[in-house]
């Protein structure tokens, strides 16, 4: 357990706002899992509590994985040569339908929260399968951990193998329900989230009812949208009372104000869906790196930025390869001077700070006051040791902070990782 009131002693980053990086040699102050802020010494009456000695190192909020799938991770890395809907057709339905034999899905998704606690991750918005007692399995395995997740149970009933169908959307919703009863208020960090795969994979009875689901019990939501040309058009074709692949969620209840959603990819939303989202203040879950594996595009983060959009970073294992956010703001970056150069030049790339700020407080405020050490923030803390990219022979003295972060991104793997605290609690 860890104390009431402690400190952390180090390098402290985090976003002010989301061009301005804080820098502070000094104090990050918890009390009660709550930031106090940081200081460049410690209060006079708290020269006694317990402080934690990272010095040299640097401290920033943990990352926030907006998008990922927990029964994808064993197939991670591979599979890079076809688009979405073939890709999954071929790779990801055979590996999801495994999730049946919970022998098997122990297994896995033991790695999966394994490695998770391993990254720089401290709260993620995580998919399963279909199954549902797979699915609280995979609950229990993430509660233990500490870190704070939103887990689905994911539901399919049409376009997708027999053995992941949910068959009949009222038995699909009953057991939805069942899942919602048996796992919501059981855990201290973890929470049940709906989770329709997508459009195409989901009749509008389930659709429908998924929205009822989303009042009745005000869980949050997530989905897919707008991720790959061939899937937009199947939408069309599949929703002609809708406007738009965004419309078609909002009719079925997927962006209602009890509670908050969070859709994947956006890659191609035109001027009414961005204008949509905005208004119910739907989040973003940026995923550049499964974006750019599956050919899928390159998200406008900068004009969802400029709309007001909440904006989030998602590794999206196993079209994204790795569980290491700073791979996906690197991703970020680069798709985003690629997007400026090829395509729109008055849309300026996304700078390492934006990046920084979207993987921490841009994805933090799907969970609350969290992704920054100001006051009030909940106490999310990861610690890094990056002595080990100077090892071989790049400068880690004469470099400043920002360009420690900055390679980071692009060096950093979880062999980085030195400590992590998630809300005040030391869990690594
Ligand atoms: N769209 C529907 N299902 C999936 C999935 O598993 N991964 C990605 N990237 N897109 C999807
Ligand atoms: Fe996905």
């Amino acid at each position: 357990m860890t104390e009431k009131r402690f400190a952390l002693k180090g390098i402290c980053i985090y976003s002010k706002d989301r061009e301005i990086l804080e820098i502070k040699d000094g104090y990050v102050l918890c009390e009660n899992g709550v930031s106090q802020g940081v200081f460049e010494a410690l209060p006079e009456a708290d020269s006694d509590i317990k402080c934690y000695d990272f010095s040299g190192k640097l401290i920033i909020p943990g990352l926030i994985d907006l998008h990922v799938h927990a029964p994808q991770y064993p197939i991670r890395g591979y599979g890079m040569d076809l688009e979405l809907l073939a890709w999954l057709e071929k790779y990801i339905f055979p590996e999801e339908a495994k999730f049946s034999d919970l022998e098997y899905a122990e297994k896995v998704y033991g790695a999966f929260a394994e490695a998770l606690l391993k990254s720089f991750t401290t709260r993620a918005c995580v998919y399963g399968t279909i199954h549902t007692a797979a699915g609280l399995k995979l609950m229990d395995l993430l509660e233990e951990t500490g870190l704070k997740t939103m887990v689905g149970k994911v539901n399919m009933n049409r376009n997708c193998p027999e053995a992941l169908s949910e068959g009949e959307a009222s038995e699909a919703l009953e057991d939805t329900e069942k899942w919602l009863k048996a796992s919501e208020g059981k855990y201290r960090n973890t929470q049940p989230i709906l989770t329709p795969r997508f459009i195409p994979s989901c009749t509008d009875a389930l659709l429908y009812g998924l929205g009822r689901l989303k009042v009745r019990y005000g869980v949050p939501y997530q989905s897919h949208l707008s991720e790959n040309p061939s899937e937009i058009e199947w939408v069309k074709r599949l929703c002609p009372d809708s406007e738009n692949y965004a419309d078609a969620y909002a009719r079925r209840g997927a962006f209602g104000p009890e509670s908050k959603t969070v859709m994947a990819h956006c890659v191609y939303l035109n001027d009414e869906e961005i204008e949509l989202l905005s208004e119910k203040e739907v989040f973003v879950a940026h995923c550049p790196e499964s974006n750019i594996n599956l050919a899928s595009g390159i998200a406008p983060i900068r004009k969802y930025l400029s709309k007001g959009i909440h904006v989030g970073l998602g590794s999206d294992v196993a079209a994204g390869s790795t569980l290491n956010l700073f791979v996906a703001m690197r991703s970020a970056v680069q798709a985003s001077k690629l997007y400026w150069r090829l395509l729109h030049s008055d849309e300026v790339p996304i700078s390492m700070e934006e990046a920084f700020y979207l993987a921490t407080k841009g994805g933090g405020a799907f969970f609350g006051r969290v992704g920054s050490f100001e006051k009030g923030y909940r106490f999310d803390a990861v610690v890094i040791d990056d002595s080990r990219l100077a090892a071989d022979g790049t400068a880690s003295q004469e470099m400043t902070v920002k360009e420690r972060l900055e390679r980071m991104m692009y060096l950093g793997d979880a062999s980085c990782l030195a400590s992590k605290f998630v809300d005040g609690i030391l869990v690594r």
